[in-house]
């Protein structure tokens, strides 16, 4: 027997010249805190002036705040809530990608729940605090990659213990959230590359842990996975694909968001999030490349049949010698394809003895649980060394 647990109640606005709509959607409130990265492309292109402008036409007032950085802090979240509630706004819009639309989810949460952001975490040093409502969310997604414009989950980290945080709430999904794939012509060739495998693993991962009980998991992950192996390799080559560029957003920010509403990722993402947690400029679809052949390939013949139908999927065959190893090939292949195999964890500053401390982080301090296999902080260990370069 199974059990479903399904909660989706985003409005998703999505297709190519659909941001002109903000003009005239439903919003949750009259007065926003506009949340992205100050300095960033956003404020360069004129993004930021334009959703200003489209929120006055339907008589939202928009109140600027831009001190998110990548890998969004706790403190820029407790400043955030600050601003929001000095100026009395009803809701929080996020502005670009997965950084600032956690930062929005975040500060959505301090805006209506005592104390600090860290009270309120479940993993490591968090204290475990229930999260009761939040103000409302609006997602402007200029990235596909997180699905955080359609799941219930913001990922911040704690700048004095290092952690990398998950805070999950029905409170956080968004409202609405506009996905216009014309805003996603100028990722540079290395977002998009990480942008597309962190979707890849958000389906992929979840595909794993579902191990075939909610079907309606499967069908998402399914088509994500496909839809990736597919697309990622086009517009890596041609960043102007408009057509291509649309079938990543719909995987990465619509299939794979479902999924992770769904059910969860494994320790791929946990190890991953530890590794972003102490090396912040690392993105973090770079941090689950850098682990994924040795990770994969260590855990593929746990579940063979999960793993050969992922790289099925991604059109490599299996080899009966090497059960579960069709996905590792896809990977390698996709890797390859998309000129990230080479990516060195020693050209984002990670050295050999930060390993331990890693791993400690990965499996006694966020925890593994989640796994439908089991994997120790030795074994982590291995994989970050089987990883390095
Ligand atoms: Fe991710």
């Amino acid at each position: 027997m199974f059990t479903v647990d399904r909660y989706t109640p985003t409005r998703i606005v999505f297709g190519a010249g659909r941001l002109k709509e903000l003009a005239e959607i439903s919003l949750p409130g009259k007065k926003a805190l506009l949340c992205f990265i100050g300095g960033s492309n956003v404020q360069r292109s004129g993004l930021q002036d334009k959703v200003i402008d489209l929120l006055q036409k339907n008589e939202v007032t928009a109140v600027v705040y831009d001190h998110i950085t990548p890998n969004p802090t706790k403190k820029s979240v407790m400043d955030g809530a600050q601003v929001a509630l000095a100026h009395q706004c009803d809701f929080v819009l996020g502005l670009g990608g997965g950084s600032s639309i956690d930062a929005a989810k975040a500060i959505a949460v301090m805006m209506k729940n005592p104390g600090d952001l860290w009270d309120y975490g479940y993993t490591g040093t968090g204290g475990e605090k229930l999260i009761v409502g939040a103000a409302p969310i609006v997602a402007v997604t200029t990235t596909c990659g997180t699905g955080t414009e359609n799941d219930q989950y913001c990922v911040i980290t704690n700048e004095e213990t290092g952690e990398k945080l998950d805070f999950t709430a029905d409170a956080i999904f968004p409202t609405v959230s506009v996905i216009d794939p014309e805003l996603m012509l100028t990722i540079p060739r290395d977002l998009t590359i990480y942008q597309g495998f962190d979707a890849l693993f958000h389906a992929a991962e979840c595909y794993v842990t579902n191990g075939h009980q909610d079907r309606m998991v499967d069908l998402y992950a399914v088509e994500s996975v496909k839809t990736v192996a597919r697309h990622l390799p086009s517009v890596v080559k041609d960043p102007g694909d408009l057509a291509a560029r649309s079938e990543m957003a719909y995987a990465a920010d619509i299939l794979s968001g479902y999924t992770m509403a769904l059910i969860s990722v494994t320790s791929h993402h946990i190890l991953a999030q530890a590794l972003g947690g102490y090396f912040p400029k690392l993105p973090h679809g770079a941090s689950l490349i850098l682990v994924c052949e040795a990770y994969y390939t260590k855990v593929c013949s746990y579940l063979p049949l999960e793993f050969d139908e992922l790289g099925e999927l991604m059109g490599e065959k299996r080899d009966p010698k090497r059960p579960g190893y069709a996905f590792v090939q896809a990977l390698i292949r996709l890797m390859e394809e998309t000129g990230c195999r080479d990516l060195a964890m020693s050209s984002f500053g990670i050295e050999r003895e930060d390993f331990p401390r890693i791993a400690k982080m990965t499996v006694d301090e966020v925890g593994i649980s989640m796994d439908r296999y089991t994997l120790t902080r030795e074994d982590m260990i291995q994989i970050l060394e089987d990883s390095y370069k």
